[in-house]
């Protein structure tokens, strides 16, 4: 899509993080901006924002993982703007936690989100593209959707699956000639909210309730924290290659140079018949 103004852009988990430089990098480019997220305070602000800075801007609590509320969504996008033309796929969640000791709660809620949510959507919005032949639809993966670290398993399985789900569907959008766009964009280490993920996660599909965090999770956050405030990219700027990404119709979406080199690796030792020698993701920040 190269004309973007006066078009209508939706974004799930836009109220923070990437979704968020999403909204303001499509509003700058005239975009009328639909945001669904599910954490209410935060998405009224993102409004608030948008609307002071001159955007058409709609609002839309939701939970990607619960398909009616994805339809609902759907439907006020409808009614504020009619159709959508750039639809990111984007909310996100985290939950660290070797696969031995993982809970059935942990993987319901990482996929629900991660996996399901992507499924929502282009249940909901992907119709409209192909009917009105235009539109792109960029869905949020990540290094993870092509590497294994260890420590992060639902992750891993949302991520992977959401590549092969972008690839799939380019694919296929292409062999029949289809005038709507993919791109997988797969960030590295972002200065977002993602590590304080468990904040949206829902009472009934947390391990503990109530419980507090341990001092050695707490510091260990603290520290990843410090890190990515210190030496992660900026919203704002994977925002800008989302935007070129769209206008140029381009498919992959890398955000950085060092994790290519993993990727490759893991590339070789899969053709080379050779065992996986993952790290964990703490040893990939901090060597
Ligand atoms: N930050 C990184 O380093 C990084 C790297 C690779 C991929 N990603 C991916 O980027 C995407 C955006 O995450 P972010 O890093 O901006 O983190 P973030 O926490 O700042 O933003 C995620 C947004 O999703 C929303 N959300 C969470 N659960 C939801 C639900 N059930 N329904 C609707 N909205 C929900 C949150 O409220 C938040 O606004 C995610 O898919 C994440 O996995 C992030």
């Amino acid at each position: 899509m190269q004309e973007l103004r006066g078009k209508v852009a939706v974004i799930t988990g836009g109220a923070s993080g990437m979704g968020r430089a999403f909204a303001d990098r499509f509003a700058a480019a005239g975009m009328r901006i639909a945001i669904a997220d599910i954490e209410v305070p935060v998405l009224d602000q993102a409004v608030a924002e948008l609307e002071s800075s001159g955007a058409e801007v709609i609002g839309v609590c939701c939970d990607v993982s619960d398909h009616e509320s994805v339809r609902d969504f759907g439907r006020a996008v409808e009614e504020a703007f009619g159709s959508a033309h750039v639809v990111c796929l984007n909310a996100g969640v985290a939950s660290g936690g070797l696969i031995a000791e993982q809970s059935l709660k942990s993987w319901r809620w990482v996929l629900g989100v991660n996996l399901f949510g992507i499924v929502h959507g282009l249940d909901v919005f992907l119709p409209g593209l192909i009917e009105q032949d235009e539109g792109h639809v960029v869905m949020t993966a990540s290094i993870a959707g092509h590497t294994s670290f260890a420590g992060l398993g639902p992750y891993n399985a949302s991520k992977h699956a959401t590549v092969t789900i972008a690839e799939t569907l380019y694919s296929e959008l292409r062999e029949v000639g289809s005038g709507v766009g993919v791109s997988c964009l797969c960030p590295g280490f972002v200065a977002t909210n993602i590590f304080s993920a468990e904040r949206n996660r829902p009472e009934v599909l947390q391990d503990t309730p109530g419980e507090p965090v341990s001092d050695e999770d707490r510091l260990g956050r603290e520290a990843v924290l410090e890190w990515m405030a210190a030496n992660a990219m900026q919203p704002a700027a994977v925002a800008d290659m989302v935007h070129d990404a769209v206008t140029s119709d381009t498919f992959w979406i890398f955000t950085d140079e060092d994790h290519l080199i993993q990727i490759a690796e893991r590339h070789e030792r899969i053709r080379t018949r050779q065992n996986p020698n993952a790290k964990r993701i703490s040893e990939d920040l901090f060597d």
